[in-house]
């Protein structure tokens, strides 16, 4: 039904491939998540939707193709899980640069507004993650990691786990903390990328400046992951202090 609402509104303007446009999204997400979509294409940030690279209960990542050809993530948080709505406002309250209500559809658009800015401040003074691109409502828009719309492989799947590796990560969390001032919250095996011999930290919704009452307690949490992970791999680390204290200066 909405389809040809759809259609009817968007005649006038340039859409390309909106048939598979539709394919790709339709049946997953709501009609204000399409027309925003849309508005991204007309706007001439994307040219073309690719495949789902990865599908989670709460967002799900798109390759797609910029009008340059450029390989572009996009990710789209999905505004229905309820249990999400409530597990994020620990990280937004407590963070001075966003307010929210309690309109759920609102939250998640501020979720995404936080992570693009959160990957600006990241990506500004050098810290190795996808470069931010453009957000609007619930889609965020970044550089792909990867090559042919296959994204580069996660920490946790990477097979040559060194100390020089684990070194490269710590100098991102380090400049994160030191020049982007935050603290990413969610660091794991997971929300780490290995890609032509360089990390990338990914996944920024829930990073919070060094101002949020519990900077501390998810930056110690962030480390003893990533000790963690090595450590299981037979890979001597120091002690999470020594980092943190290390991480300071
Ligand atoms: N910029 C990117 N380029 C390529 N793949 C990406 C990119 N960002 C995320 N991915 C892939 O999508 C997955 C989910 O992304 P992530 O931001 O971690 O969202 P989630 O909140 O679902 O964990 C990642 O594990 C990674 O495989
Ligand atoms: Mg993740």
């Amino acid at each position: 039904m909405w389809k040809e609402d759809i259609e009817k509104k968007l005649k006038p303007k340039k859409i390309e491939k909106d048939e598979d446009l539709f394919e790709t999204v339709e049946e997953v997400f709501d009609y204000s998540t399409v027309m925003a979509l849309y508005s991204i294409i007309n706007k001439g940030i994307i040219g073309e939707m690719r495949g789902v690279v990865k599908s989670g209960k709460e967002s799900r990542i798109y390759w797609a193709k910029g009008n340059n050809d450029e390989d572009l993530a996009v990710k789209i948080y999905l505004t229905s899980s309820m249990e999400f709505k409530k597990g994020i406002l620990q990280y937004i309250h407590g963070d001075p640069r966003f307010k929210v209500g309690k309109n759920y559809r609102k939250i998640i658009y501020t979720w995404a507004q936080k992570e693009f800015k959160n990957l600006i401040e990241a990506h500004s003074v050098g810290v190795s993650v996808p470069k931010p691109i453009h957000v609007f409502k619930n889609i965020l828009v970044m550089e792909f990691i990867g090559s042919n719309g296959v994204s580069a492989p996660l920490l946790k799947d990477w097979p040559f786990l060194s100390e020089k590796l684990l070194n490269q990560i710590l100098n991102e969390v380090k400049k994160l903390y030191n020049n982007a001032k935050l603290v990413h919250a969610d660091l794991s095996e997971y929300n780490i990328m290995v890609h032509e011999g360089k990390v990338y930290l990914i996944d920024f919704g829930q990073a919070v400046p060094l101002t949020h009452p519990r900077n501390y307690e998810f930056l110690i949490r962030d480390i003893n992951n990533i000790l963690r992970f090595f450590r299981k791999a037979g890979i001597e680390t120091p002690e999470d202090e020594v980092i943190v204290n290390w991480l300071k200066n």
